[in-house]
């Protein structure tokens, strides 16, 4: 750290620091006019005496689902007392009672007491919140995939869907939100679930290289002080984030770039700043999306990276003749993994000019950071030796 930085620390580059925050809720919400029409369409009955419509909102990870549903829903609890909206974040609370209270202490705006409570107490509490105002109840399970994944799915939703059979309320609606595109939300109801839940599907489209830059800009322009971060620079970040089909990637990019030129005493975000955050704000992002892979896709992953290094053919049928020699698996399983690792957002498949059904694999990140996640450090430090001692 330089000694002006010191002298300088009360100096900052973001106006509203906030803004760059994971929990922000953006004041303009970007290109999901038809998604937020969708769903106030599916509440709409709610103001003429009934029910709230289920939906299942898909998308892939930072493509506004989340953003969409909290601004849906402060807006609703602005307009109608009709309907009373409880968000929870399922992938911090994935059992019946976590849920209830998640949905309690949204409606009364408090935790419910921490001990002496059990299931019944917080739901006759959430029930008479729901009698007082004569309202229905609208609850968004984000990222339900994992109360999938955790064998609560179909108790929760059979338990908020049929509310109204053991109690004198309205029905409940619910918006069960994933990014697991691989997961069908309505496949995982089961008969009793199913015969109450009929979602509308609404798609989350990922944003285009433009749509990202319309977003970022306005991140800047209310963050950061004017002059801070130039076109250029800023476009360079747009097109990392488009490359790795994750806007958050964005915004994170901008704040630890930022950052760094502040720690500096600097006024604006240079090429370098950019360069350095992108090593801390990736790493984490690629570490998340091989957390799922199997021992095999990652067996398969790490010869893709090593080929890519190498400059070999990265024909998915040249793929798949050299993987033999290392791992000797039919053509079906080498292609599960293949979609596996597209899926999760590592690898993408490039249909190769006249090569039929032949894809061209193309790695989304550097094969040093790849080979990083998917061995350790230290195998990863033999993978990139040249020799046998790789082969073992
Ligand atoms: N249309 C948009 N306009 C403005 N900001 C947006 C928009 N879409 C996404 N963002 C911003 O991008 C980030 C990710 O968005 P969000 O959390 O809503 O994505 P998501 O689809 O819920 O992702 P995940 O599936 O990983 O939970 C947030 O910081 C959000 O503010
Ligand atoms: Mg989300």
């Amino acid at each position: 750290m330089r000694y002006s930085s010191l002298l300088r620390h009360d100096q900052t580059l973001f106006r509203d620091p906030d803004v760059f925050c994971p929990t922000y809720l953006p004041d303009h919400l970007h290109h999901r006019d038809a998604q937020v029409r969708e769903l106030a369409f599916l509440i709409r009955p709610v103001l003429r005496g009934g029910s709230p419509r289920n939906a299942i909102l898909r998308g892939p990870p930072g493509t506004g689902k989340t953003t969409t549903v909290r601004r849906v829903f402060a807006e609703v609890a602005a307009e109608t007392r009709r309907v009373l909206p409880a968000y929870v974040n399922c992938r911090q609370n994935r059992t019946p009672v976590a849920v209830y209270r998640y949905i309690f202490e949204e409606l009364f705006g408090y935790a419910p007491p921490a001990t002496g409570r059990h299931l019944d107490d917080i739901r006759e509490g959430i029930v008479a919140r729901l009698q007082d105002a004569d309202a229905s109840l609208l609850v968004c399970l984000d990222d339900a995939n994992y109360l999938v994944a955790a064998e609560t799915y179909n108790l929760i939703l059979y338990q908020l869907l049929r509310l109204y059979e053991g109690w004198d309320v309205r029905s409940a609606g619910v918006f069960a939100v994933t990014s697991d595109l691989g997961m069908n939300l309505y496949a995982e109801a089961d008969g009793p679930v199913r015969s109450v839940f009929h979602p509308t599907e609404v798609n989350f489209w990922p944003y285009t290289k433009t749509e990202i830059r319309g977003i970022l800009a306005d991140r800047v322009r209310q963050g950061l002080y004017p002059g801070v971060m130039s076109a250029p620079i800023l476009d360079r970040i747009v097109g990392i984030a488009a490359d790795e089909q994750d806007i958050r990637v964005g915004i994170d990019l901008i704040r630890a770039a930022v950052m760094r030129a502040e720690t500096d005493g600097r006024r604006q975000v240079g090429h370098g700043d950019v360069t350095a955050a992108s090593r801390t704000v990736i790493a984490p992002v690629l570490q998340a999306r091989a957390a799922g892979l199997s021992a095999g896709e990652r067996t398969l992953l790490c010869r893709i990276a090593e080929r890519s290094r190498e400059g070999a053919d990265m024909a998915s049928g040249a793929v798949f003749e050299e993987v033999q020699d290392y791992h000797s698996i039919g053509r079906t399983t080498y292609h599960e993994r293949l979609k596996r690792l597209a899926e999760a957002g590592i690898v993408d498949l490039v249909p190769g000019p006249g090569r039929g059904r032949e894809r061209e694999v193309r790695l989304r990140y550097g094969p040093d950071e790849v080979t990083a996640v998917c061995t350790g450090p230290e195998e990863a430090r033999i993978a990139r030796q040249p020799g046998p001692a790789r082969n073992s």
